[in-house]
């Protein structure tokens, strides 16, 4: 099965989702890899190599392989993930920019005729009032619950070749990836592997 993190907008979260979501499916027990599909800046692969990573495993076949792009929309990398996913995951930001930003990613998934797309909305900060407008937008795909908070977890742990829970499982960062991921197993994943 395959899941792909895809936008063209730029710094939005991509390679930040793929690589907590994939820490917290290989937590489950599920054998899983990340294929680094950003050739420019190698996010994922930077990150594997400076926490020196056995899982997820780095482009490699596996149960559950996620794909992180660069922020491209004329690249091959995300015309190709887009026809490839099984599930299609979107990061959106939390303005109006980054939202007019993700429109013609949205069309490309459309185009492609994909059903399996859950929106998330990252970097949000609770409480305030564009987290109410942001709640109110309508969007063409599936919105998921879990919204993720912009949170220093997720940068510390981007940085140090880490997930958010294995700096702190307690932390609310930790939650919220629990939490996404048990919304794209209900939502979208029945394929006979462990994903408790
Ligand atoms: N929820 C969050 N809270 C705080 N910082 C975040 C969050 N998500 C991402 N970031 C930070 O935002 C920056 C961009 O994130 P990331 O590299 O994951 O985005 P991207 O979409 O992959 O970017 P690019 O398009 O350049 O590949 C990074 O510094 C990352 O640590
Ligand atoms: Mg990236």
């Amino acid at each position: 099965m395959k899941i792909a993190v895809i936008s063209a907008k730029g710094g939005i979260g991509k390679s930040t989702l793929c690589a907590e979501l994939a820490c917290e499916f290989a937590r489950r027990g599920v054998d899983v890899s990340i294929h680094d599909h950003d050739h420019k800046q190698k996010t994922i692969s930077e990150w594997h190599s400076i926490g020196q990573r056995s899982t997820p495993k780095l482009g490699a076949e596996a149960v559950l392989e996620l794909t992180d792009i660069q922020p491209s929309l004329d690249a091959k990398s995300l015309q190709n993930a887009v026809v490839t996913a099984d599930i299609i995951i979107v990061p959106i930001g939390p303005s109006g920019p980054d939202l007019w930003a993700t429109r013609d990613t949205l069309e490309v998934i459309k185009a492609a005729k994909k059903t399996r797309v859950l929106i998330v909305r990252n970097k949000v900060v609770t409480g305030t009032r564009m987290q109410k407008v942001l709640a109110q937008t309508e969007a063409p795909f599936p919105v998921a619950k879990t919204e993720i908070g912009y949170r220093q977890d997720f940068i510390v742990a981007m940085s140090t070749g880490k997930s958010a829970a294995e700096i702190d499982a307690e932390s609310k960062a930790a939650s919220e990836i629990r939490s996404l991921v048990d919304e794209i197993v209900s939502n979208f994943i029945n394929v006979g592997v462990s994903v408790k």
